[in-house]
């Protein structure tokens, strides 16, 4: 034989062999588990890294609310508060993962939640919204009262006298709301102590939070702890909450943050029953997901996951705030916030709460579609495709009886300061594609491909026994192959001609 041939000989056998190794090792395992602990290992040069990496990306929207009928109010000709909500002011949002440290088993990265913030005049209400004027209540001197009334209610005579010539409603532009809200009374005490004067709503909710996770990757932990949290800022409870451990009861606080997620990305193969937790970091507390239903989402079978619960008793530790009793759907977050200032979280409107608000205000209009918050997680990657995560911030007013008549008609109201709706953006095409092709094509494509496999490995071995002798065709090989066999062919061929001729007879 010539050389060449045996070359062409050695290459068809390895291709066999190769086909055949290749078919075995499916036997073993299924190709989507095969997909997944390549996913789970979370390596740098992973498509998807890039977007990992500059995420969370997306629409922050707001919304406030103002007041229309702040003199009837003050002058006690109405008794409820008429609210107009004025919205959504739209900021684009880019965060970034920074890698600290990673190795097989471990990655730790540092979140920078707001990098890029950037007002989107086009997007929002009006391009010169931040322009407009709105009533609000005076949320300092409200705020004050209630921490005044839990720590040292005797003051409440003096509070008033001394804040005579502050207004209980404060009339001014979005943007004041927003970025720079401050009350002299604020400037004075934050000259002589640690409290801050800008007590804006959104200047406060975008101020970096260190946030240094070490979570979970790669297939030793087992693929269904990927990206579990093991420290949040080399902590398992959540720092702000630190101070107050002295009430830290692991059943009823949520506040340990072990296994839970950083809401980036999920676990493959998410159950309906799979517990997930994320951080709220914003709230200082873990969240965990309630699973909604299943749903369709741009061509995705997907899980929806609400973040709150209507009517969602808070836990133990959170059902309070200086004093106030809480009314379902809510959580305290006052731990968390400018100030350690009185405040709730609720869903948007009071949504799915036990508060009735229309004993306070008109104007409100809660609703599933506007404002639940939900996450849409696509499990079996474990990737969220869409996310819409709203959030109230209420000042919960206490019994003010003791104070002066224009404090006192504000008792057991919840005021809203304002609310959010952070709206993921769309994924990137080539993430959407290996979505995709995890889901269709990764779960169904084994049987073909080990077909395939043995498809090739037959043709490899025909090939090279054709090779080897001298380039015959499939007919030839046939003849050869048969040689040995003549007997039971020839047997074959007399008993088909026994049937033949009474056929040639029936036709003639
Ligand atoms: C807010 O309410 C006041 C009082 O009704 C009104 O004059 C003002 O135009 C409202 N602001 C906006 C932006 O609608
Ligand atoms: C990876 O890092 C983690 C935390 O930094 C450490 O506990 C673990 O031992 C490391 N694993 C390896 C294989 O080096
Ligand atoms: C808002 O008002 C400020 C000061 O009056 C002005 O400089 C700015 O151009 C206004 N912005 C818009 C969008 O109208
Ligand atoms: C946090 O939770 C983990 C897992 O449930 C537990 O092992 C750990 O003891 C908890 N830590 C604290 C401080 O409660
Ligand atoms: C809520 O308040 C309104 C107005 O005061 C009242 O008419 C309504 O009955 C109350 N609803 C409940 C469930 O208490």
């Amino acid at each position: 034989m010539r050389f060449a041939q045996w070359v062409k000989i050695v290459l068809c056998l390895v291709l066999a062999a190769l086909n055949v190794y290749l078919f075995v090792m499916s036997c073993g395992v299924e190709y989507p588990i095969l997909v997944a602990r390549e996913h789970v290992r979370f390596r740098q040069e992973m498509p998807t890294m890039d977007s990992w990496i500059n995420s969370p990306f997306g629409k922050l929207k707001n919304y406030v609310f103002n007041v229309t009928n702040a003199e009837e109010f003050r002058s006690g000709r109405d008794s409820k508060l008429k609210v107009e909500e004025i919205g959504p002011i739209v900021y684009k949002i880019v965060g970034l993962n920074d890698v600290l440290e990673r190795n097989a088993t471990n990655i730790k990265y540092r979140k920078h939640r707001y990098r890029i913030v950037e007002f989107l005049p086009e997007e929002s209400v009006a391009p010169d919204v931040l322009n407009w004027t709105i009533t609000s209540t005076n949320n300092v001197i409200l705020g004050a009262a209630t921490k005044l009334k839990h720590t040292l209610p005797i003051a409440a005579f003096g509070f008033d006298a001394a804040l005579m010539m502050e207004d209980i409603f404060v009339t001014d532009s979005v943007y004041y709301f927003l970025w720079e809200f401050t009350r002299p009374l604020l400037q004075s005490i934050s000259k002589v102590s640690n409290i801050r004067s800008n007590v804006a709503v959104l200047y406060n909710a975008l101020k970096e939070k260190e946030e240094v996770y070490s979570v979970k990757i790669g297939p030793e932990h087992g693929i269904e702890n990927f990206f579990r949290i093991e420290t949040l800022n080399n902590e398992v409870i959540i720092r702000e909450q630190r101070p107050h451990t002295f009430r830290y009861d692991s059943g009823s606080c949520p506040f340990n943050v072990t296994g839970a997620l950083d809401n980036s990305l999920f676990p493959p193969f998410v159950q309906p029953d799979t517990p997930l937790d994320i951080v709220a970091i914003e709230s200082c507390r873990v969240l965990p997901l309630n699973f909604q239903r299943r749903e369709r989402y741009n061509g995705l079978d997907i899980f929806r996951y609400t973040l709150l619960q209507e009517n969602q008793k808070p836990p133990g530790c959170l059902d309070t705030s200086y004093g106030v009793k809480l009314h379902d759907g809510m959580f305290d977050v006052s731990q968390c916030v400018i100030n350690d200032a009185p405040s709730a979280f609720s869903m948007p409107h009071f949504y799915g709460s036990s508060y009735n608000w229309s004993e306070h205000y008109e104007g409100y209009t809660p609703n599933a579609e506007d404002h639940e918050p939900y996450i849409l997680l696509e499990p079996i990657t474990g990737i969220p495709v869409m996310e819409k995560y709203r959030f109230q911030s209420n000042i919960p007013i206490p019994d003010l009886r003791g104070f002066s008549n224009r404090l006192r008609r504000f008792s057991n109201m919840m005021i809203p300061s304002f609310w959010y709706e952070f709206e993921m953006g769309q994924l990137p095409g080539f993430v959407t594609a290996l979505i995709w092709i995890n889901v269709n094509l990764v779960a169904h494509m084994q049987p073909y491909c080990m077909g395939l496999f043995l498809l090739v490995a037959l043709w490899s071995v025909l090939k090279a026994v054709r090779v080897a002798c001298d380039d015959v065709g499939y007919m030839g090989l046939f003849r050869k192959l048969c040689c040995g066999n003549m007997g039971a062919a020839t047997a074959l061929e007399t008993k088909f001609q026994a049937t033949t001729p009474s056929i040639h007879v029936t036709v003639k």
